[in-house]
């Protein structure tokens, strides 16, 4: 029998949580959110973002800026937000527009104000097994619905799909944290049902819609669908699930797989970068 995780029930289970977490703090965590007017498919995950946070307590502030801002001005903002003492976390929605640099955007954030791990010191020392301040939420989601679904990763062989440093790449190190053996394929691997054949756990992470079909999995695989796009008025994921699922031991649904637990993982980020402000205080 194949199992269809359930994001969603998982997701409710961290608000539970963070929400006695945030009770205990002296006063509301603030999460400031980032977005240009341009980013359409952005808008609708910062509302997501901002049913979330009521749901939890967290105080989500939105700025909108025009398509046509300059990058000093963004820079600006977050220069307020990093010295703003009630600002816990910061979080810039991408793709910002083509004449900003987002990784000078994103560099400029705080590292202990990083809602989303993008922060080269925070990759970087999770990329070299140190503590960071926050990991990003999608590779860190992917793990946390694995854990709950009791996958033993060790000497797993798992291929991702995708090398993008908001998934592919920080998931591959958390695989490799765990002792999964770890290959990337991208959009110029050769033959890439060669890979995904030999796959027990198959992360997709490419923006294609149902890409992945069932020819290109052996028996039993885990697959963990990452992608979100509307074909025909219906949201579907980067897997093709009708046709996969029956041959997978475990599989995400889209939506209600991985979405949930991104969300979920901002808000635990949002509370634990407000737990080091308040509590801790020891930056
Ligand atoms: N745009 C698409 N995915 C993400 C994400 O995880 N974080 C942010 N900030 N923007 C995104």
């Amino acid at each position: 029998m194949t199992v269809i995780a359930d994001g969603k029930e998982i997701a409710e289970k961290i608000y539970k949580n963070l929400k006695e977490r945030v009770e205990k703090l002296k006063r509301k965590p603030v999460l400031s959110v980032v977005i240009t007017e341009d980013n359409e498919a952005g808008k609708i995950y910062v509302r997501n973002k901002e049913h979330a946070c009521e749901k939890i307590g967290i105080i989500s502030q939105t700025t909108h800026f025009p398509a046509n801002i300059s990058e000093s001005e963004i820079l600006s903002k977050i220069e307020e937000l990093n010295a703003d003492v009630n600002t816990d976390a910061i979080l810039i929605q991408l793709p910002l527009p083509s004449h900003i640099d987002s990784k000078k955007i994103l560099n400029s954030i705080s590292a202990r104000k990083d809602a989303d791990g993008f922060h080269y010191s925070n990759a970087g020392k999770m990329f070299t097994g140190q503590i960071p301040y926050s990991v990003a939420c999608t590779p860190k989601g992917i793990i946390k619905l694995l854990d709950e679904y009791q996958i033993n990763l060790k000497g797993l062989n798992t291929v991702i799909l995708g090398r993008s440093d908001i998934v592919g790449k920080p998931v591959a190190q958390l695989l490799l944290q765990r002792d999964a053996t770890v290959t990337i394929c991208h959009s110029k691997t050769k033959n890439i049902d060669f890979y995904t054949k030999n796959a027990d756990l198959i992360v997709v992470a490419i923006g294609k819609p149902k890409f992945l079909k069932a020819d290109m999995i052996k028996d039993n695989a885990i697959i963990i669908d990452v992608g979100i796009s509307k074909v025909n008025g219906k949201i579907c994921g980067d897997v093709d699930f009708e046709n996969v699922y029956s041959k997978a031991s475990l599989i995400t649904p889209v939506p209600g797989g991985i979405g949930p637990l991104t969300v979920a993982m901002l808000m635990q980020n949002t509370v634990e970068l407000a737990e080091h402000n308040l509590i801790t205080d020891d930056w």
